[in-house]
């Protein structure tokens, strides 16, 4: 019998596991350099779900407002309407892949939702809790 195929398969699907499970870990190891941890993912969603007062606006900004509360689900940017992809690796296995993306997006979406830079802790906590949705 020839198994390979099947094992190659295997390979294939588990690959995006892998990649990440790299760039998550990668990210903690960076963030507990600074100090940060242990994280909590209950301390990750609460920060996911907090509503932060724009100084300008005077409008109540949330990571939900593009993302939705429901994960598995595609969300829709608050401005340009565009549709986001969903955020749970269950059901989107392209999510949390590459250190250069996940960082990008938490400088632009914290300084945008906080008015300031997320810290190394609140990072590794809202990955935490992102990453086994
Ligand atoms: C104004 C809309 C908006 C808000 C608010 C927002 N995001 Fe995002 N976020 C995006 C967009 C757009 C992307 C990039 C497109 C994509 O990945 O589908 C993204 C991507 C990300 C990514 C990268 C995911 C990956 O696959 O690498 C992370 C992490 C993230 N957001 C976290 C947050 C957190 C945490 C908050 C709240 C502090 C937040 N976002 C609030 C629009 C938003």
């Amino acid at each position: 019998m020839n198994t390979k195929p099947i094992g190659i398969a295997a390979l294939l699907f588990a690959l995006p596991f892998y990649a990440q499970a790299d760039a998550v870990s990668e990210l903690e190891a960076q963030y507990r350099a600074k100090g940060a941890g242990p994280f909590s993912a209950a301390a990750g969603e609460a920060l996911w779900n907090k509503g932060f007062i724009d100084a300008k606006s005077g409008k109540e900004r949330k990571c939900t407002l593009c993302h939705t509360t429901d994960l598995t689900r595609p969300g829709k940017h608050v401005r340009t309407g565009k549709v986001i992809e969903p955020m749970a690796p269950s059901v989107n296995p392209k999510r949390f892949t590459t250190v250069k993306k996940i960082k990008k997006w938490f400088v632009r979406n914290c300084k945008w939702t906080l008015g300031r830079e997320c810290t190394a802790q609140e990072k590794g906590d809202v990955l935490a809790f992102l990453k086994n949705l």
